[in-house]
């Protein structure tokens, strides 16, 4: 169709797993697009529904995907763990492809499983991973790079500092994915029983005390502590953790002055980091959940191109 906006983002695959599955060149140029859409530019229109498929709690990502698509020109198909046909003993295939026959034409599907998605057979319309169990999160790390760019920072050599709970944490794996590919170099400091020998390198990065790390870092993402992922005692109590690696406002004076904060939520308020860091002006957080509708627009409409 003559003048038609398309996505100026070429994908080769409509599978988005791991931030793996993309290549430096595709994640730069979604990542210029989710930009564009952030500030506003008219997003490709298409017809049908983007279908949330979460069997895990979420606020700010199946919000996002429902809004990216809405900004897409599609309708909402929703399901959820509690009320759903999976309590019946349905499978998340036969879901996709009922989902599809309702008139979705993409889908976004959070669950406990890692792996999940990368070993579904083809349901016939593009798949998002919107966090598997501790493996990936690719989209919140699309988030993430959107917010540190718009920051006016280059990813490109950039020191980015992951504290906290490594071990169960999907975001720490995508983070260390996306800002490694395009450049940056990645530490880690956690408590041992939260990232254990091997983890490190096996995620590409080095291991740092919690003092080294926050002088050094450019950016500093503290995760969640993931409790409902803990079988056992990883932790003496939560207050330990707060005094021994949460980013409490005294630690919070000891980063650079031009550091960055980041956090993919929801936060533990009083635990990983304190009330004060989230609305310091060096705080991403906020910016975060609004680039991921940005990002998740401009993954969707390439996705949806490609088709
Ligand atoms: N960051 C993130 O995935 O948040 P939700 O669990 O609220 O979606």
């Amino acid at each position: 169709m003559p003048g038609r906006l398309k996505s100026p983002v070429r994908l080769r695959q409509d599978r988005l797993v791991t931030m793996r599955d993309l290549d430096a060149g595709e994640l730069d140029r979604l990542l210029v697009r989710g930009r564009e859409l952030f500030e506003g530019q008219p997003a490709e229109q298409f017809q049908g529904a983007v279908a949330t498929v979460f069997y895990e709690n979420s606020t700010r990502t199946r919000n996002s995907f429902q809004e990216a698509g809405r900004r897409l020109g599609l309708d909402t198909l929703q399901v959820g763990r509690e009320g759903s046909s999976i309590q019946k003993g349905e499978t998340l295939e036969d879901t996709l492809h009922t989902l599809r026959a309702l008139g979705a034409v993409i889908a976004a599907v959070r669950t406990p499983e890692p792996g999940a998605l990368a070993e579904l057979p083809d349901v016939g319309i593009p798949l998002v991973n919107a966090g598997d169990g501790w493996r990936q999160h690719p989209t919140q790390a699309l988030a993430d790079l959107l917010a540190v760019r718009l920051a006016g920072r280059e990813i490109q050599g950039a020191r980015l500092l992951i504290v906290g709970d490594i071990l169960h944490s999907r975001v720490a794996r995508s983070a260390a994915d996306g800002f490694a590919m395009l450049g940056a170099e990645i530490y880690l400091a956690g408590p041992p029983t939260l990232l254990p020998p091997g983890l490190a390198p096996a995620l590409g990065a080095r291991l740092v005390t919690l003092e080294d790390g926050l002088r050094e870092a450019d950016l500093v993402m503290v995760l969640r502590l993931q409790q409902e992922r803990m079988e056992r005692g990883y932790l003496p109590s939560l207050g330990e953790y707060r005094r021994e690696w949460g980013l409490t406002a005294e630690r919070l004076g000891r980063l650079r002055p031009d550091a960055l904060v980041l956090h993919p939520g929801p936060q533990n308020r009083g635990v990983e980091l304190d009330a004060e860091v989230i609305y310091d002006p060096r705080s991403l957080i906020h910016r975060q959940i609004a680039c991921g509708v940005a990002m998740r627009a401009a993954l969707m409409e390439a996705m949806l191109d490609a088709r």
